[in-house]
């Protein structure tokens, strides 16, 4: 244990409580290995007390009417705007990206919970004639019961507001387990739901590994709601392991998100943009632009320009005003993304620049990887396919539009996707075509907005959305109702020949 390191706890039923086992794990700074805090590795036996206060709570939250809980949201919303300085300085100690991207991560939450919270005055339902005199139809959104929500490191107050922010103002109860790389932006998350008025036990929050409390949770019986957000192999596992419960499981798996880039391109612009999207957040974005998918006419001048402004970028700690690209999140992650840039040299591609790990002063500290750019790389190579998920991307030469959308939607993801063109034409027709839940016209990858749906085609989830109207759809099941007043019984479909 290191001398002087805080310790943080679980909230269960509105108690902070430490974990039965009393083993801790340390959240650590990517860019200077300091310990930030030790937490509870909690395992089974605090899922189950956290799911028993989330539906003892259930029974009086589910009740509250909306706009009273939409209050809470609000009052979350404008504590989220006072400390947003604070939140994103701790993000960026403890996740590593850099300053003004902690507090777009911060704002991203602030406006999601404002978001919901006007969701409460509406939450619309349908009402519809009968077919029959005298009787009256409508559909109402229910709540579900406790959801066990599941959110990565990448964005520490973003993702959980996503889910809980949805989750709350449509009357379910909370278990929530942050990534083991961001546990105390997860506890602050939590302390500010309180500090705004949440009553006990409507949001509990369990530490802890994958393996032993997203397990337990997915497996709970009393939990009927599974939001996650993470890879490919654990996303699918989760539904597997929910299958049997009959569970409704929101996934939010990876993504190989391409830019095309047509040979009436605004160059600049598309440098902008790829640049942004590759190597904003150290790539570790869902969205990130991992390919870069090229007309032959432009190829070789894009490479040149996309080279130069890599090779600008500045890597160090992300309190730094001066930093472009701040540490990726731990040794692990430095590690997989060096062994992609093996990957890529032995599949012949070309590496432009970048490709190693960065130790030189300072950053000899952290877990810092040189912005990486190959070139001349084929759409099957596994460095055009898999998510590398760190600051590395690829160009793929191609010869027009048909083989670009070809290349674009040869992936097994269909998360973000972007085309840089000056034709209307060509991009309405890339709108329609490019297989993916997000499509941006001359911008990249990256900066979905939180009122219109957030998800992915194929492999990158199983059909539901965040965000928007679209998460208010997981998050809460249709009644319909009828109500006939006619005094006599009247029978659908018979009577009314
Ligand atoms: C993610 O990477 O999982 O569009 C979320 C974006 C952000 C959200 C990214 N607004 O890049």
């Amino acid at each position: 244990m290191a001398v002087g390191v805080k310790t943080y706890r679980n909230s269960i039923g509105g108690e902070w409580v430490g974990a039965a086992s009393g083993e801790t794990f340390e959240s650590v700074n990517p860019a200077t290995g300091e310990a930030l805090g030790e937490f509870p590795s909690s395992g089974p036996a605090e899922v189950d007390r956290a799911v028993a206060a989330a539906k003892e709570a259930y029974r009086s939250w589910r009740l509250v009417p909306a706009p009273k809980r939409a209050e809470i949201l609000y009052g979350f919303g404008r504590l989220l705007v006072e400390r947003k300085q604070e939140l994103a300085e701790v993000m960026t100690g403890e996740m590593g990206k850099v300053l003004p991207e902690a507090g777009g991560d911060v704002q991203e939450a602030i406006d999601m919970s404002f978001y919901m919270a006007g969701e409460g005055r509406r939450l619309f339902g349908q009402t519809t004639p009968s077919e029959l005199p005298d009787k009256f139809c409508m559909s109402v959104r229910t709540p579900i019961g406790v959801a066990g929500i599941i959110t990565p490191w990448n964005f520490p107050i973003a993702i959980p507001s996503w889910k809980i922010a949805a989750a709350l103002i449509s009357g379910n109860t909370v278990v929530f387990k942050p990534a083991k790389d961001t546990p105390l932006l997860g506890t602050l998350f939590v302390e500010l739901l309180a500090e705004a008025g949440l009553p006990a036990g409507v949001v509990n929050l369990v530490h802890g590994s994958g393996g032993s409390v997203g397990e337990r949770l997915v497996e709970h019986p009393d939990v009927p709601l599974l939001s996650f957000t993470g890879s490919r192999e654990v996303g699918t596992r989760v539904a597997e392991r929910a299958a049997p419960h009959l569970k409704h499981v929101h996934l939010e798996l990876g993504g190989k998100n391409g830019i095309i880039v047509m040979d009436d391109a605004d160059l600049d612009l598309a440098v902008e943009g790829i640049v942004w999207s590759a190597f904003g957040t150290s790539g570790q974005r869902c969205t990130a632009a991992s390919r870069v998918i090229v007309h032959e006419q432009v190829y070789d001048a894009l490479e040149k320009r996309l080279v130069a402004a890599v090779e600008r970028l500045r890597l160090g700690n992300g309190l730094d005003p001066e930093t472009d690209v701040g540490p990726v999140v731990n040794l692990a992650a430095l590690e997989k993304i060096h062994s992609y840039t093996r990957i890529g040299l032995d599949e012949g591609a070309r590496l432009l620049t970048g490709g190693e790990v960065a130790s030189e002063g300072e950053l000899a500290r952290g877990c810092f990887y040189r912005p990486t750019l190959f070139g001349e790389v084929e759409g099957g190579m596994r460095i055009a396919q898999e998510e590398i998920f760190g600051p590395t991307t690829v160009l793929i030469r191609v010869r027009d539009f048909d083989e670009a959308i070809r290349v674009a939607n040869g992936i097994e993801f269909g998360l973000s996707s972007s085309i840089f063109t000056q034709d209307v034409n060509r991009a309405f027709r890339a709108v329609r075509d490019l297989e993916a839940g997000i499509t941006y016209v001359n911008a990249g990858t990256i900066g979905a907005e939180v009122h219109l749906p957030f998800g992915g085609t194929k492999a990158t989830g199983n059909g539901h959305r965040e965000a928007g109207q679209a998460a208010l759809d997981f998050f809460t099941e249709w009644k319909s109702v009828y109500v006939d007043y006619s005094g006599r019984l009247q029978r659908a479909q018979i009577d009314n020949q």
